[in-house]
């Protein structure tokens, strides 16, 4: 019985494996083996990470100091010293720290896609199942998932793969992400990280294991289904704020008002919130809602507001291309064959992350109604927007022609930069510019948003 474990691993020598290295778990594979002091004891770190993904692509972009999420740049991936990127699952044999970073998006059926997670659970199940350290394993899910699903889901899986047993031969963990791609001011290290454990001891070690790299510190919950449930009803929160903005700019756009000038009266309240109308996409807020409510369906309760708001800001742009069309109609322009240019085509400013973008709504609608979209944007990969949606993005809006239709859907700095004089040479004398996201001049006559 030499063998069997007997503690949970030494905090500042585990070897760490990240599974999945993408724009959460890059950075943490980046800050884990970057630390050489802990940041709670000032102790020395001697810790392995170990980054691990299936995508090969990715993996030797990465060791050849390519990040293309943007998240970390040349220099500081060529600089690294004790993180080794791999596809190979043999590199994580005798790993101590497993942090699960793998996708969890929505089927077609807006239904949770688990995937992923599940796959990454076998093949954890596989590795710690001949383990042959003193030390029990630790799994920590960072994936944004429904209250439950790590212990309901993924702990069976782990289980039936290594034979092993829950709180007994290993430990489970949940510590939710909060990073916000493209965001240089809130960083990993700089926002309060929750943790949790699957019993009193784990939940003390990855409470510590993440208080050695986070300076903002961290938040233990009382348990995983808490931190689970609390990762899940902050996008939440925030879904239905924008919601609630967008209801209201359709309700302002009839009453002919502007909702920013109104929403900037309201904002001189002290408790009225400031949210702008626009489009949600991306892989965090227009997806975690339905997540929650996946699993509140299950239980017998039917979420009302929760979908209403998603049904809102899923619904914006196809308000948007109506817009349009009206104000086309409106203005004696022809529908058919018109071209439509649209900046912007990533789900938010600044950040070429196009998953789940709202934009591609626009095009499919304006396509719907025989007008010609012409997308620009200057920082989303055009080869990689080829290959997922089959659309031809621009660089730099066109100069050889002025355009009757407008959506400015994107707040780009490159956008923000156009003078008065920039776009009376875009737009031609006769033009609808829809202004999703407020960023003309007061001059320009536009509908916004
Ligand atoms: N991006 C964010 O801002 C953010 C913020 C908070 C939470 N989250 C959540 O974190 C999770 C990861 O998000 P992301 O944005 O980093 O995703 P991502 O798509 O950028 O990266 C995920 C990576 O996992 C890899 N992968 C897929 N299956 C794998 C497997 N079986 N084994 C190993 N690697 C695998 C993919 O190749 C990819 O590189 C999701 O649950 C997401 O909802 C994301």
């Amino acid at each position: 019985m030499s063998n069997t474990p007997n503690s949970l691993p030494d905090l500042n020598t585990c070897k760490v494996a990240i599974m999945g290295l993408g724009y959460v778990g890059l950075p943490l594979a980046v800050s884990f083996s970057n630390t050489k002091k802990s940041v709670l004891t000032q102790e020395k770190l001697e810790r392995t990470v170990f980054g691990f993904d299936i995508n090969k692509k990715r993996i030797n972009q990465l060791k050849n100091g390519f990040d293309k999420t943007n998240e970390i740049s040349e220099k500081d991936l060529l600089i690294l010293r004790n993180l080794y990127f791999t596809d190979k699952p043999s590199d994580l044999f005798e790993a101590d720290v497993f942090i699960i970073t793998v996708p969890t998006p929505i089927d077609k059926f807006k239904k949770p896609d688990l995937s992923s997670l599940k796959k990454v659970s076998q093949l954890v199940g596989n590795l710690i199942k001949s383990r042959t350290k003193k030390s029990y394993p630790v799994i920590v899910y960072e994936s944004t998932v429904y209250p439950g699903a790590t212990e309901e889901v993924c702990v069976p899986i782990i289980e039936s793969e290594s034979n092993l047993k829950y709180n007994e031969d290993f430990f489970v963990g949940y510590s939710p992400e909060r990073i916000n791609p493209g965001d240089k001011k809130h960083r990993l290290e700089s926002i309060t990280k929750v943790t949790s454990g699957s019993d009193i001891s784990s939940a003390l070690w990855i409470d510590s294991f993440y208080g050695s790299i986070i300076k903002a510190g961290t938040y233990k919950a009382p348990s995983i289904k808490v931190a689970e449930a609390a990762k899940v009803i902050e996008n939440t929160q925030r879904d239905l704020n924008i919601a609630l903005v967008n209801e209201l700019a359709f309700i302002f756009n009839k009453l002919g008002i502007s909702s920013y000038e109104v929403l900037k009266a309201a904002c001189t309240k002290w408790n009225f919130l400031d949210f702008k109308p626009g489009l949600v996409g991306g892989h965090c807020i227009g997806i975690d809602p339905y997540y929650l409510t996946y699993k509140a369906e299950s239980l017998g309760y039917y979420p009302k507001v929760v979908l209403a708001g998603r049904e809102i800001n899923d619904n914006v742009s196809k308000w948007v291309v109506e817009q349009m069309v009206i104000n086309l109609v409106k203005k004696k322009i022809p529908i058919e064959g018109t071209e439509v240019l649209i900046l912007g085509f990533s789900f938010k400013e600044n950040c070429n992350d196009f998953r789940n973008t709202k934009v591609i709504d626009i095009i499919e609608n304006a396509r719907s109604y025989g007008i010609n979209p012409i997308i620009v944007d200057p920082i989303v990969d055009k080869e990689d927007a080829f290959i997922e949606y089959g659309i031809n993005i621009l660089k730099k809006i066109p100069s050889d022609r002025n355009f009757k239709a407008i959506i400015v859907a994107v707040a780009h700095k490159q956008f923000l930069l156009l003078k008065k004089s920039d776009w009376e040479l875009i737009k031609s004398t006769n033009s609808v510019i829809l202004d999703i996201k407020n960023i003309l001049p007061e001059e320009i006559e536009a509908i916004r948003l």
